[in-house]
């Protein structure tokens, strides 16, 4: 089989940098109780490395409004100039993960084509998300047994043997009590959806479907992980007033029960780069060591398809006090 050629000026690993920056800066805050600043830390690295790249990118999914946290602001124009881009990032998922000292913390960005990328209002969104071996398979408006139904069959196994992941929250409530009736087992977890869906788009992880409501911005950006890792997402936008039914509009955005397919989510995704801050089901968090860090990431790549797993020891000097380890 002849390799794809990456028509693309800038490659997919030229990227990586710009998660495993934002998480060696961020992982320095681990369980100190500052959300903020561990945030900051993960929001300026990410612009530093994005900034050193000959593209002419633009944000279209900043993380932080629904919270008012530090973020890269949607409309601003990142790197040196060259391959124009779209860019979705969330320099940090799970910042109250890092200050409490937890694990599943990521750095994440998805690049896409101009017009590639769906610009979102930050608010829930509804998702479900399902790895290759149940894509078009499933329905989002669909009851829960009878998804988990369809899952057992893709899966060859029994609804018992699932492990569906849903995040810890009083909203769902009423779907958790659906999944035990069902009877598929739960990973019930504090924070971070988009790790959460990319682990059922991996196999080996335990990890068969997630579902929920979370932000709507992680949709978008698990939509472009998931279109690299052969997986499906369905999402409906979930206001829960008028204030955000009008943030929906300007978006124009009026129908709150339309279903959003992966290919409105992330038309055209190029590559998607993810660095672990705390360990988690799918990357090992950052080790810190006398002489510099070492990282674990995934770096999905639409154009030359692959998917790589990046374990990177990133040295501070050419003085190096120890050999560096296996
Ligand atoms: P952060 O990137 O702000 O840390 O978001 C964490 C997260 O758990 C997302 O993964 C999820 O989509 C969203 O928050 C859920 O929102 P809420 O915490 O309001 O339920």
């Amino acid at each position: 089989m002849s390799p794809k050629v990456n028509p693309l000026p800038v490659n997919a690993i030229d990227f990586l940098p710009v998660a495993e920056k934002a998480a060696i800066a961020s992982g320095r805050w681990l369980g100190r109780g500052d959300n903020h600043a561990a945030d900051q830390a993960a929001v300026d690295a990410m612009r530093t490395e994005f900034n050193k790249l000959a593209i002419s990118g633009t944000v279209v999914i900043g993380e932080g409004q629904k919270d008012e946290a530090p973020e890269l602001y949607v409309g601003e124009e990142l790197g040196t100039g060259g391959m124009a881009c779209e860019i979705a990032v969330d320099p940090l998922e799970g910042t109250d993960l890092v200050a409490g000292g937890r694990e599943g913390a990521i750095a994440i960005a998805a690049i896409g084509a101009p017009g590639g990328i769906m610009p979102a209002p930050d608010i829930y969104m509804r998702k479900i998300c399902v790895g290759a071996t149940a894509k078009g398979r499933v329905d989002i408006e669909a009851p829960m047994a009878e998804t988990l139904e369809v899952l057992a069959r893709c899966y060859q196994r029994r609804i018992r043997d699932l492990r569906v992941i849903v995040l810890d929250r009083p909203r769902h409530e009423d779907l958790i009590a659906e999944i035990r009736e069902a009877g598929a087992r739960i990973r019930l977890i504090q924070d971070g959806d988009i790790t959460a869906s990319m682990s059922v788009g991996v196999s080996g992880t335990g990890d068969h479907l997630y579902v929920g409501m979370g932000g709507s911005t992680e949709g978008v950006i698990t939509a472009a992980a998931l279109e690299c890792l052969g997986g499906e997402i369905q999402g409906q936008m979930w206001p829960r007033n008028d204030e955000e039914r009008a943030k929906m509009a300007e978006f124009g955005m009026d129908d709150e029960s339309k279903v959003l397919t992966m290919h409105e989510l992330a038309p055209k995704p190029y590559y998607v780069i993810a660095t672990g801050v705390t360990d988690g089901n799918l990357l090992k968090g950052v080790r810190y060591f006398a002489d510099g860090a070492r990282t674990h990431s995934i770096v999905m790549d639409l154009m030359s398809n692959t998917v790589r797993f990046i374990d990177t020891v990133h040295l501070l000097s050419r003085t190096i006090i120890r050999e560096i380890r296996l």
